[in-house]
C-alpha cells in the first residue's frame, strides 16, 4: 500500500512512525510533513489546505490511501474531493466535519440523540449574547462557534470578562468568522479525558483513553495551549467508563450522522468531563488529537494501516484491535513564549540521544541547510515513553527530555504526576 499522510505536526509524525511499521505499507508520503517525517518518508511540499494539490499528488503517486490529520482541510471538504477523484481517504466528509467545525451543530446533534452535554445557547448578535450573560451566574464558558485552533473557549468569571470575550469574538473578530457566532455554555466541573475512536460510519472502536494537559505551566497554571503533554490511561477512566462513553456518546452520534447521510469514516474524538453527575461532552473533534496521538499509537499493537483501510472500506472490526497494557507518557517541548509569540529557526541539539524504545516526535521543526534541524513552531517536539505503569513511563520520558535542548526550550515537569503522587 502507498499512503499519503496530510499535515505537518507531531500527530502526523506519530502516524507515519506507526504506519512505517506495517508490513502492508510499501511507501509513505507526508504533506507537508516536518523534519521528523523527512527521516522516515518523502515529504511533499504542499500545504495541508491545498486540496487540489493533494488530490494531484495522491493521483500521480498512485496512493491507495490518504489520511488527513488536521481539522481545517477536513472542514474544507478534503475527503469529498479525494473521493470524487477515486482516491480512498480516511476522515469525515465536509458535512460530517461540522461536528468539530461548528459547536452549535455539535450541540444540536447531541440534543437530538440525548448525549449528555453542558446547557448551551447560541448567538449571532453581540447585544443578544451580552443581554443573555447578564442574567447568568458565573463562571460560564464563552466559545467561538467555528474553528479557532483550540483557543476559542474562554472560561469567564464575571459579566465584565464575558463582555470582553464576546466583544473580542464578535466585534474585534480575533478568531475571524469562527467568532461571528458564539456559544455560551454552562461551566462543568470534574476531570477531563479525551476518548478517541475509529469509525467506519457504523461501527465504533474506542482507542485507549488519554489525559491532555492543556495549560502552559506546571500545576495547570497559565494560558491554554494546544496541549503540553499527555498520558494514557488515566486511572479514573476505567474500561467500564470507556464502554459507557462509547455506548452513550460515540455510537449515538455516529448513527445520527449515518441517518442523515453524512459520510463519516475516520476518527471521532470526544472531549469529556467526568463529574459526580457522570460523563458530559465538552467538545467533539473529527480527527486524531495532537498530542494525544503521540501517546496512543505507541500503545497500539495492531496494524494501523489495516485499521484505517478497514474504516474506509466499511469493515471495521472493533474486537480485532489490540492494545498493550503498558502505559505511555508524552511531554511536549515548546518554544519560549508559546502560546504567545516565540522565535523560529533556533537550532536543536540532542535529537538522536533518545533511548531506542523512547520516541521523539517532531512537531514544529524544519531543516536548515546551515544549522541542521531548527525550531519551526510553538510546539517543537514530543518525547514519548511507555513503561510498566505511569511512574515507570514518567521516569523514562523525563530522563530523555533532559537530553534535548534548544535556547528558550520550555516544558511542563508535572505531566502525569497526579497519577503517581
Ligand atoms: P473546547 O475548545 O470546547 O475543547 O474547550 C477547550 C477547553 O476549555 C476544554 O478542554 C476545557 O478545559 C475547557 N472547557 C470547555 N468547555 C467547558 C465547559 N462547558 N465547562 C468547563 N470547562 C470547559
Ligand atoms: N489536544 C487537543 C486537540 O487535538 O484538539
Amino acid at each position: 500500500m502507498k499512503i499519503l499522510v496530510v499535515g505537518g505536526g507531531g500527530r502526523e509524525h506519530a502516524l507515519v512512525w506507526k504506519l512505517a511499521q506495517s508490513n502492508r505499507v510499501e511507501q509513505l508520503f507526508a504533506a507537508p510533513g516536518n523534519a521528523g517525517t523527512a527521516r522516515l518518508v518523502e515529504n511533499i511540499p504542499l500545504a495541508a489546505t491545498d486540496i487540489d494539490g493533494l488530490v494531484k499528488a495522491a493521483t500521480t503517486r498512485k496512493c491507495d490511501l490518504v489520511v488527513v490529520g488536521p481539522e481545517v482541510p477536513l472542514a474544507m471538504g478534503a475527503i469529498d474531493s479525494l473521493h470524487e477523484a477515486g482516491i480512498p481517504a480516511f476522515g469525515p466528509s465536509r458535512a460530517a466535519a461540522r461536528l468539530e467545525a461548528s459547536k452549535t451543530f455539535a450541540h444540536e446533534i447531541m440534543k437530538k440523540c440525548n448525549v449528555p452535554a453542558a446547557e448551551f445557547r447560541s448567538f449571532d448578535s453581540f447585544v443578544e449574547a451580552r443581554d443573555y450573560v447578564a442574567q447568568l451566574s458565573f463562571p460560564v464558558v464563552v466559545k467561538a462557534d467555528g474553528l479557532a485552533a483550540g483557543k476559542g473557549a474562554i472560561v469567564v468569571e464575571s459579566f465584565a470578562e464575558a463582555e470582553t470575550a464576546l466583544r473580542d469574538m464578535m466585534e474585534r473578530r480575533v478568531f475571524g468568522e469562527a467568532g461571528d457566532r458564539v456559544v455560551i455554555e454552562e461551566f462543568l466541573e470534574g476531570r477531563e479525558v479525551s476518548l478517541l475512536a475509529f469509525t467506519d460510519g457504523v461501527n465504533v472502536a474506542p482507542m485507549v483513553p488519554v489525559c491532555d494537559c492543556k495549560r502552559a505551566f506546571d500545576n495547570d497554571e497559565g494560558p491554554n495551549t494546544g496541549g503540553m503533554g499527555c498520558y494514557s490511561p488515566p486511572c479514573f477512566f476505567d474500561s467500564g467508563l470507556v464502554r459507557e462513553a462509547t455506548d452513550t456518546v460515540l455510537l449515538p452520534v455516529v448513527r445520527a450522522m449515518a441517518d442523515e447521510g453524512w459520510d463519516y469514516r475516520g476518527v471521532i474524538y470526544a472531549g469529556l468531563m467526568v463529574s459526580e453527575k457522570g460523563i458530559r461532552v465538552l467538545e467533539f473533534n473529527v480527527r486524531f488529537g495532537d498530542p494525544e496521538t503521540q501517546v496512543i499509537v505507541p500503545r497500539l499493537e495492531s496494524d494501523l494501516a489495516e485499521i484505517l483501510l478497514s474504516c474506509v472500506e466499511g469493515r471495521l472490526e472493533p474486537a480485532a484491535i489490540r492494545w498493550t497494557d503498558r502505559c505511555s507518557v508524552g511531554v511536549v517541548l515548546a518554544s519560549g513564549g508559546y502560546p504567545g509569540p516565540y522565535r523560529d529557526g533556533v537550532p536543536i541539539s540532542g535529537l538522536d540521544s533518545n533511548d531506542a524504545d523512547v520516541a521523539l516526535f517532531h512537531a514544529g521543526t524544519a531543516l536548515n541547510d546551515n544549522l541542521g534541524t531548527v525550531t519551526h513552531g510553538g510546539r517543537v517536539l514530543a518525547v514519548v515513553a511507555t513503561g510498566d505503569g505511569i511512574a515507570d513511563a514518567r521516569n523514562r520520558v523525563y530522563r530523555n527530555v533532559a537530553r534535548v535542548s534548544f535556547p528558550g526550550m520550555m516544558y511542563r515537569s508535572d505531566i502525569a504526576l497526579r497519577e503517581v503522587a
